[in-house]
């Protein structure tokens, strides 16, 4: 398969992002991370939520982006605790020495252009009873998710709701379990595999 970002992902600037998503930790917390289990931070962008993951002692974390500039800065923040990858988001089961319990995508899900085919790929990537944690920013203009007094987010039209989601990752094999609100303007879905 040949390498492509996805569009409308590329990475918000700090200022406004710290504003918007200030304790990443308590997010990854309510959208039921424990620290024994492995993690994958898929297109992790400059290590936001990768850091919190090594601040939660995850037992295991990969971080992947495709974009190296980016995994530079993560790598900074996130530090040796991590295993990097720079990678098509699409090869994610070719990078793992093994399965792993949670795939996580933040604020990536609403570009990708064949999302059920990466859902199959997560699905390959999972153990058992692993987990899938979409965060997306919830169906609204740019003009009603403001941050530093700036329209921000993607357009409304590639924005998704939790079911549009629901409906395009079941097909992979991956059972919905939760939505969470995340405010003020995200949530995240978690779908698990089954066990077998
Ligand atoms: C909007 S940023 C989100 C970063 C991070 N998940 C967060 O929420 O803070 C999206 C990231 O996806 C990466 N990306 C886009 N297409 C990709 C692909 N095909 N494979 C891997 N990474 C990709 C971009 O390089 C960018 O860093």
């Amino acid at each position: 398969m040949s390498k492509m970002f996805f569009p409308s992902t590329t990475m918000p600037a700090a200022d406004w992002w710290k504003m918007l998503w200030p304790d990443p930790a308590s997010v990854l917390r309510k959208l039921t991370l424990k620290p024994h289990m492995s993690v994958v931070d898929l297109c992790c962008g400059d290590g936001h939520f990768t850091e919190a993951l090594v601040k939660l002692q995850q037992a295991e974390i990969f971080a992947l982006d495709m974009d190296r500039e980016m995994l530079t800065l993560a790598q900074g923040r996130a530090g040796n605790a991590v295993q990097w990858i720079e990678a098509d988001a699409r090869d994610l089961p070719t990078y793992l020495p093994k399965p792993v319990d949670v795939v996580f995508i933040a604020n990536t899900f609403h570009g990708v252009p064949e999302q059920t085919a990466l859902a199959r790929q997560v699905f390959k990537a999972l153990k058992p009873g692993g987990l899938f944690v979409v965060v997306n920013w919830h169906v609204a203009a740019p003009t009603e998710t403001r941050v530093l007094g700036q329209p921000r987010g993607p357009r409304k039209g590639l924005r998704m709701s939790p079911i549009e989601v629901s409906k395009i990752v079941e097909p992979a094999g991956l059972e919905l379990i939760q939505v969470t609100e995340l405010l003020p303007y995200h949530y995240g879905v978690i779908f698990q595999k089954p066990e077998v």
